[in-house]
């Protein structure tokens, strides 16, 4: 269709149903739906009619080849001038193949694995009749506290954007409009809801427009520069007001300054509450509001259709306005082909083939491998020898859920659990397997036929977590240690005086306090997906070498948090040569810097940095400087290894953090190799927002890192000496 036929199109609308258009809802309210749909937020009753059921504009959570059809032909049959449905979901971290969370997926430090994964999911997804995901979701976070920390790819602005344009790559392909195995991505959660105070759901946010800028936005900026589809607002105020009423956000910055003329979703019934955040007096206001703040979709509430149209005629808003969202959903329903093909690259039989499909099971266990952590190997206890005997212990031996939050339609039952690969990989005399205690609880029974266990082993293998209902949306913890019931079977096992190996799953940096202590050997392994079990095994037998790193700093405890690696320095430094005893920036009773910083992760070899050399040390505008440094694999395993550069800025107009990561490079060496890896300094990278926000460099001394992690670097001075701007 051409933008005049869709004009024509709403010219043959009447207002109601143009209102109708940017209603979204769940599946159940649909004839041919099944009785549940993925429900994931409030059902509260709405004051929803059948005539605004016939003319909404798209649904959310549904999937399923035979049902999508039944829902869009009978929507068809009933819809005066038979404008398709969109159909959207929140395809996360996969659709029925569950590949890990993002966090971890971020942990493999490997872009080109992440898009594949979303690359499978988008195909899964699209023959099982969905158009747009509610994904990437690019909230770059600090506070483990907050449970959808998982659902991010973490503390870092520069890897977020990474991924952000990674996923919205794998999602929407390069031809999203005539690839109907591809789905439109839509870019979460508008703005920066991953600062909620107190890592607490839905609260509020509150941060300055430098740290917005700085570090927040550029992963949204990132994903719409790659061509994403659709914004979903956050539910979090934005500088006091909320961002689905946020009209500064969402229009001058979002449509005005970035130039975003797709959709704007609201997030699952954000319209509405408007009212508890205390915006709006009821919903006639509300939905005026977000109307002005440029919200196009209303998800889950009936502000829109009850309201606008009274809005309207009262003189309050314009049509235009209506009109203007309404061509917004319509282009994109037309670029999708919906019109012609309103049931869009959905197959019945070919659902059954491709989804679940065994390749895609094996890219997911591989994401699996790369994504597990090595936090700890004391005495090179990993990787284990197939000859010893193993008591396999713990919650997790046996369980499905393993998947994470936000599965789609992963199913624990047909995870690959531990257990399952463990007896696959050895012969049943060797294994011991209990369970020692439940998530939550322990009995005596239990604690003692674990100890009884593991005394008789030669190693135990102890799995142990968060169940995935203590994380993601509304999952938030304030303590973030292992629950009480699996510290006290840690701390038995830890009596039989047997090598310990404590594998890890969990949706979010923890306390490893008690675990610690009591491991000889941490792998984490976070929520790994449907092939967890196998991809674990591999990596405890050496089959695959660990190479994950962390991309979210792992906290000593709960009241380091917020603790991230790119932060200030101070006025007070502790550490400085001239600092005092007392009057520096530090606690009383626990260290500055986390458990494990940003970009840690061991393998069972071992790399050395040497040589780190520039081209030159002075950088202009117009010249580059390379950077070489020599990285050697100086253990006995082959392994891979992610080599990572971090620029300071020494003196800014400014604050500058203490590091910032410019690039990452990944590397496989043979043991016994060196290699040089480069790294290519420019001005643009030293730029960032000065006090007029005006984005350019300052002239004066810098300093490149290069190291095996956010910490353990290699330095090297250089000078920018001319100053460039955007
Ligand atoms: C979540 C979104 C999600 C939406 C639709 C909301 O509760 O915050 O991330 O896309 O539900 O399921």
């Amino acid at each position: 269709m051409t933008t005049s036929t869709i004009q024509n199109l709403m010219k043959q609308m009447t207002l109601d149903e143009k209102i109708a258009q940017l209603l979204q809802l769940a599946g159940p309210f649909f004839k041919g739906s099944s009785e549940q749909g993925h429900i994931t937020g409030p059902m509260a009753a709405m004051p929803i009619s059948d005539e605004h059921i016939k003319n909404a504009g798209s649904v959310l959570g549904v999937s399923g080849a035979a049902e999508v059809i039944s829902i869009q032909s009978t929507h068809l049959e009933n819809n005066r001038l038979g404008i398709p449905l969109l159909f959207m979901a929140d395809i996360v971290h996969g659709y029925k193949t569950i590949f890990p969370v993002p966090l971890a997926i971020a942990c493999s430090w490997d872009p080109e694995l992440a898009q594949k994964s979303a690359e499978i999911a988008a195909k899964e997804a699209a023959v099982s009749g969905v158009h747009v995901t509610f994904a990437p979701m690019v909230d770059l976070v600090r506070d483990p506290r907050w449970g959808r920390v998982m659902e991010s790819t973490g503390e870092d602005s520069y890897l977020n954007q990474v991924f952000a344009k990674a996923f919205v790559r794998g999602f929407q392909g390069p031809d999203l409009a005539n690839d109907p195995q591809s789905v439109a991505a839509c870019v979460k959660h508008f703005a920066a809801y991953g600062a909620a105070e107190a890592g607490r759901d839905y609260n509020t946010v509150d941060l300055s427009e430098r740290q917005l800028r700085e570090f927040y936005l550029p992963a949204y900026k990132a994903a719409l520069n790659e061509g994403c589809e659709m914004v979903m607002t956050a539910f979090n105020t934005v500088d006091g007001i909320p961002a689905t009423g946020n009209e500064k956000l969402m229009r001058s910055l979002l449509r005005d300054e970035w130039g975003f003329d797709g959709i704007l979703i609201s997030d699952w019934g954000a319209v509405k509450e408007l009212i508890p955040h205390g915006v709006a007096e009821d919903d006639k206001e509300a939905a005026l509001k977000a109307i002005k703040a440029g919200v196009d979709i209303e998800m889950m509430t009936a502000c829109y259709v009850q309201h606008l149209a009274e809005l309207v005629s009262e003189g309050e808003i314009e049509e235009a306005i209506i009109d203007e969202a309404v061509l917004r959903i319509l282009t994109l329903k037309d670029k999708l082909r919906l019109f012609e093909k309103p049931n869009r690259g959905v197959d019945v039989e070919l659902e059954q083939q491709v989804v679940g499909h065994q390749d895609h099971l094996q890219v997911s266990k591989e994401l699996a491998t790369k994504s597990c952590v090595l936090l700890k190997n004391d005495h090179h206890i990993l990787p284990l020898n197939k000859n010893k005997n193993i008591a396999l212990i713990g919650p997790f031996v046996d369980s499905g859920d393993i998947l994470g939050p936000w599965s789609a339609l992963g199913l624990k039952e047909e995870a690959v659990t531990l257990k399952q690969a463990f007896e696959k990989h050895l012969p049943i005399e060797q294994l011991n397997i209990v369970t020692g205690c439940h998530v939550e609880t322990i009995s005596s029974q239990q604690l003692e036929e674990a100890v009884h266990a593991a005394s008789s082993a030669d190693v135990i293998i102890v799995a142990v977590g968060e169940d995935s209902e203590m994380s993601g949306e509304a999952g938030c913890r304030t303590n973030i240690q292992l629950p009480a019931p699996q510290l006290e079977l840690l701390k038995a096992l830890a009596t039989c005086g047997k090598p310990i190996i404590t594998i890890l799953f969990n949706g979010r940096p923890l306390d490893l306090h008690g675990v610690l202590e009591y491991s000889d050997a941490i792998l984490e392994a976070w929520y790994p997906g449907s092939e967890g079990g196998s991809a674990i095994v591999d990596l405890l037998y050496g089959i695959a070498i660990p190479s994950g790193k962390l991309t979210m700093s792992f906290p000593v405890n709960v009241g380091q948090v917020p603790v991230y690696y790119n932060h200030f320095n101070t006025g007070r430094p502790k550490g400085a040569p001239d600092a005092q005893e007392r009057y520096v920036s530090q606690y009383l009773d626990a260290p500055n810097d986390p458990m494990f910083p940003f970009g840690f992760g061991l393998s069972y070899t071992q790399f050395s940095y040497s040589d780190l050399e520039l081209t030159s040390t002075q950088l202009t505008t117009d010249t580059e400087i390379t950077a070489t440094v020599n990285v050697s694999n100086v253990g006995s395993f082959t392994g891979e290894e992610i080599v990572q550069f971090y620029i300071q800025d020494l003196v800014g107009e400014v604050v500058r953090p203490m590091k910032e990561l410019k690039s990452f490079q990944s590397i496989t060496l043979e043991p016994g190799d060196t290699k040089q890896v480069t790294f290519t300094i420019t001005e643009q990278q030293l730029r960032y927002h000065h006090a007029d926000f005006s984005f350019k460099s300052d002239k004066g001394s810098f300093i490149l890192y290069a190291g095996t992690n956010s910490i353990d670097v290699l330095s090297h001075s250089f000078q920018l000496i001319s100053q460039g701007r955007n």
